[in-house]
């Protein structure tokens, strides 16, 4: 199983590194644009190694998309991050460019990879690489949902004074601070939905601060996060190459699936070593439908920005 992760930043690198400590993975290649820097973050990580025990072997190189060949996945992480008070969407004009040529390098070595874009704005860098390369629609994942419902579960458990493998919650929709949908009607604590203890002002509360999860770390950090994105990302990696059929929330290219078309956004998907595997269409209620269709106008208003 060999993993390119292109972006040796910091969500570039969490990645690597949660790829690597769990070990599943034979190989990672880091790719960057600039000199020596994916070189040394691989030559750190590899550092670590024998502290945290795996054998994954981490490799960087600069540009060199020779050395990303015949990889099973391929995670792009390329771009600018926003800075306090941007919006993921104003990163378009910057980020398109660079996920389009990463993304027709990657596919020019590796004819048979599965792609995942993190690269914001998300839901539009991944439209924007189904329309660039054509793929099989199970080969392009968006990922946000499984960020966004980390951030969720973070939330449901600060409420609940719970640790958060006690909650499970999902959320879908765009990746986007006013996008994002937290299914509060399906969130359980233990196997109980969590309304049973949050009233539902807590639980308007808890879907507002997931919401504005990335735009709260921004602001506190300078620059966008990099753990909890690594991390969910490694998780979508693990599920694809361990073939395990886990459902995750991603940004899928939706033919009819929901009411739209034409569009990628974050819906539950089976992941395995197809990529997505299948698509689930809940049933939602009228007010989660209208959610839904707000959120698509959205991402498809930012598609619409694409050249
Ligand atoms: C965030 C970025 C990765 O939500 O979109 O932190």
């Amino acid at each position: 199983m060999k993993v390119t992760v292109v972006g040796a930043g910091a969500v570039g690198a969490s990645c690597a590194q949660y790829i690597a400590v769990k070990n599943f993975a034979s190989e990672v290649v880091i790719i960057d644009i600039k000199e020596n820097y994916a070189e040394g973050k691989a030559m750190d990580l590899m550092q670590t190694a024998s502290l945290m025990g795996f054998d994954t072997k981490i490799t960087g190189s600069t540009n060199d998309y020779s050395k990303t060949a015949d990889s099973d996945i391929a995670v792009i992480t390329s771009g600018i991050p926003r800075k306090p008070g941007m919006t993921r969407e104003e990163l378009i004009g910057i980020n398109a460019g660079i996920v389009k040529s990463v993304a027709e390098s990657l596919i020019k070595h590796s004819p048979n990879v599965i792609i995942i874009v993190v690269s914001n704005p998300m839901d539009t860098m991944a439209y924007l690489a189904h329309k660039s390369l054509g793929l099989p629609k199970n080969r392009i994942i968006g990922m946000g949902g499984a960020l966004d419902s980390a951030r969720f579960k973070y939330r449901l458990a600060e409420a609940l004074d719970c640790p958060a493998s006690d909650v499970n919650g999902m959320v879908i929709g765009g990746h986007s601070d006013t996008g994002m949908i937290p299914l509060t009607r399906f969130a359980v604590r233990n196997s109980l939905p969590v309304s049973i203890f949050l009233s539902e002002e807590r639980l308007e509360q808890v879907a507002a601060d997931t919401k504005v999860g990335g735009a709260t770390l921004t602001k506190m950090l300078g620059t966008s996060a990099w753990y909890a994105p690594g991390a969910a990302v490694s998780e979508l990696v693990k599920a694809i190459a361990l073939d395990s059929k886990k459902m995750f929330p991603c940004s899928a290219l939706l033919e009819g699936e929901y009411g739209l078309n034409d569009i990628s956004i974050g819906v539950p998907c089976i992941l395995g070593k197809n990529g997505i595997e299948k698509i689930v269409e809940l049933e939602l209620t009228d007010a989660e439908k209208a959610k839904l269709q707000e959120s698509a106008a959205a991402v498809k208003k930012t598609n619409g920005l694409l050249g």
